[in-house]
Order: structure tokens, then C-alpha cells, then sequence
């Protein structure tokens, strides 16, 4: 693999079939496009800003029956790889998957239509986490702002049409959630909400255990709660990302666990802004039965 020179806010995304991607995940895609993916795999599924941590991490804690030391061995980046992550000369996400033992957990971003395809082969379980567009195209923002990595968004207004159109990193929200709604039934695949979480986040961990095929005592479950709440990793330097370099993620422009609330779109959305989403939302989603929540 060739070496990627160092990302900055200069740097272009490149594009797979239209999706725009970080151009060192576009520049290793054969690599990633033949992942081999396994029966035993679980593969959680996100588009950017969805929870990705916060399942992850309550996942992890599953998988160790809530023992915090051994979740804490290692920062969560250096945790389940995501399968399209690429930085040479450092191990490819794929590169790390492939040297893991089985059963893993692996992570992405990547829409349905990018996804390698021995994952529709394998049997493996799929956790989906879904937020809703307006709080993820808010939070969205903020890691663009943030990330010294990704392109510079611009104004909140200019973001908002980056946003709609599907130009951000991973492509449309829309497309995205679209896909892998729409799949559910024909894979084993548990799709959860973020909202959800928030509003009633043992039941959700619940369903997760259940979906993992373990059996946990309640405390462990309380206590896999308490652990994964907002303030807890926002405050955990294992989940909080105040490992990564400021060269990569300047936190003192926007943290990384930002605010972790439903509803902090309505501090972003002018009145026009949310009318013109709401008419884009229903020709883009109108046909889905899928129903957001927006505020708690
Ligand atoms: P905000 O920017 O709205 O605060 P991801 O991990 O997919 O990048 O998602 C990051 C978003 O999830 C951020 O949203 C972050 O604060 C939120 N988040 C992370 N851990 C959380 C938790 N335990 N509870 C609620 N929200 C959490």
C-alpha cells in the first residue's frame, strides 16, 4: 500500500460509487471491498455522530460481563476496528480485523451499498444504530469543525447543503439510514435508536444482551448502565478521545462528547432551514415506515 500523505483540513474526500470517503479508505478499497467476514462476527453499523461510541462501549462492556478493568485495557479507537479505516503506514482497519481473534466485533460507517460483500454470506449479526437526521447533522457539524482531518465545513448554512445533498464524509444520512432499515428483516440485524437509548437505556442494553446470546445478572446490567451514561465516557479517557492528538481532533474547538442530548437541533435550525429540511425529509424518507423521535 502506498503512503498516504498527512491528512489535513485541505484534504479532498475521494469517492467510491459517488460516496465520499477519506481519500486513504478510497486509495486501500480492494482491500477493504474483499474483507472476509466471518459467522461470528458482529459488525456495529453507523452513520457518523449516530452513537457509534456509545454502543461500542456498551457492547464491549457486554462482551466482558460488565468487568470495567478489562474495558479499559485500551482506548476505544484502539478497540473493535472499523473495516474502511486506512493511515499508512499503520495497520489498515482490515490489516487489524484480520489478526483478531474470533468472535469479533468489528465496526463501519459504510452504507449497504459499500459494504464487502462476504458480510451478506456470512451470517453474521449486524447491531444498527440509527439517530435522528436533524441531532446527527447538528453533531455532524461540530466533529467536522473539530476534526483536523476533514475538509473545513464552512458556515453552519453552507454545512446545511453539504449536509442535504450527501457530500459529507459517508454520504447521505438519508440513504444511508434508508438502507439498512430497509434490510432488516432479510439479515439478523438488531436496529436500534439513539433515542431511545436515551430515554430508556437498560431496555436498549437489554435487547443487546439478548442479541449477543448472553446472560447477564441484573447489577451487571445496572452497572453496564451507569458506566456507559454520557457523563461517565465523557468523563472516561478511554471513550473520550482526549488520546488523540490535537492535530487530529482539536477539542478545544468542539468536544468529542459534545452535549449527548435529543433536541439540540433547535439551537442550530433556523425556521426556514427546518421548514425546507421537513420537505426534503418527506420526499427522501416519506416511504419508509421508519419514525424519528426529535426531542425527549
Ligand atoms: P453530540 O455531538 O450530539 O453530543 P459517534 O460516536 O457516532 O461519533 O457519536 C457521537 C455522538 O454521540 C455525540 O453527540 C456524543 O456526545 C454522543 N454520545 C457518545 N456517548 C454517549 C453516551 N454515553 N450517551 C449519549 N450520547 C453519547
Amino acid at each position: 500500500m502506498a503512503l498516504t500523505p498527512e491528512l489535513n483540513k485541505q484534504t479532498k474526500l475521494k469517492e467510491v460509487a459517488e460516496i465520499p470517503l477519506q481519500a486513504p479508505t478510497v486509495d486501500n478499497w480492494s482491500q477493504i471491498l474483499t474483507f472476509k467476514a466471518k459467522p461470528d462476527d458482529l459488525l456495529i453499523c453507523t452513520y457518523p455522530r449516530s452513537g457509534t461510541t456509545w454502543i461500542q462501549e456498551i457492547v464491549d462492556m457486554i462482551e466482558q460481563n460488565g468487568d470495567i478493568k478489562k474495558c479499559r485495557q485500551a482506548i476505544i479507537q484502539h478497540r473493535p476496528p472499523y473495516i474502511e479505516w486506512a493511515r499508512p503506514p499503520q495497520p489498515s482497519g482490515v490489516d487489524k480485523a484480520n489478526e483478531m481473534p474470533a468472535p469479533r466485533i468489528l465496526r463501519t460507517h459504510l452504507p449497504t451499498q459499500l459494504l464487502p460483500p462476504s458480510f451478506w454470506t456470512s451470517n453474521c449479526k449486524f447491531l444498527y444504530v440509527a439517530r435522528n437526521a436533524k441531532d446527527c447533522m447538528v453533531s455532524y457539524y461540530h466533529f467536522y469543525r473539530m476534526s483536523q482531518v476533514l475538509p473545513d465545513p464552512g458556515t453552519w448554512d453552507e454545512y446545511f447543503e453539504t449536509f442535504i445533498n450527501g457530500k459529507v464524509s459517508w454520504g447521505s444520512w438519508f440513504d444511508h439510514v434508508k438502507g439498512w432499515w430497509e434490510i432488516r428483516d432479510r439479515y439478523e440485524i438488531l436496529f436500534l435508536f439513539y433515542e431511545d437509548m436515551k430515554r430508556d437505556p437498560k431496555q436498549e442494553i437489554q435487547k443487546v444482551i439478548q442479541f449477543m446470546g448472553k446472560n447477564l445478572d441484573e447489577e451487571v446490567v445496572d452497572k453496564i448502565v451507569q458506566e456507559t451514561s454520557f457523563e461517565k465516557m465523557k468523563n472516561n479517557p478511554m471513550t473520550n478521545r482526549s488520546t488523540v492528538p490535537k492535530s487530529v481532533l482539536d477539542q478545544s474547538i468542539s468536544p468529542f462528547m459534545r452535549k449527548g442530548i435529543v433536541g439540540d437541533w433547535k439551537n442550530h435550525f433556523t425556521v426556514a432551514q427546518n421548514e425546507r429540511f421537513e420537505e426534503i425529509y418527506q420526499q427522501k424518507m416519506g416511504r419508509t415506515s421508519l419514525t424519528f423521535c426529535m426531542e425527549l
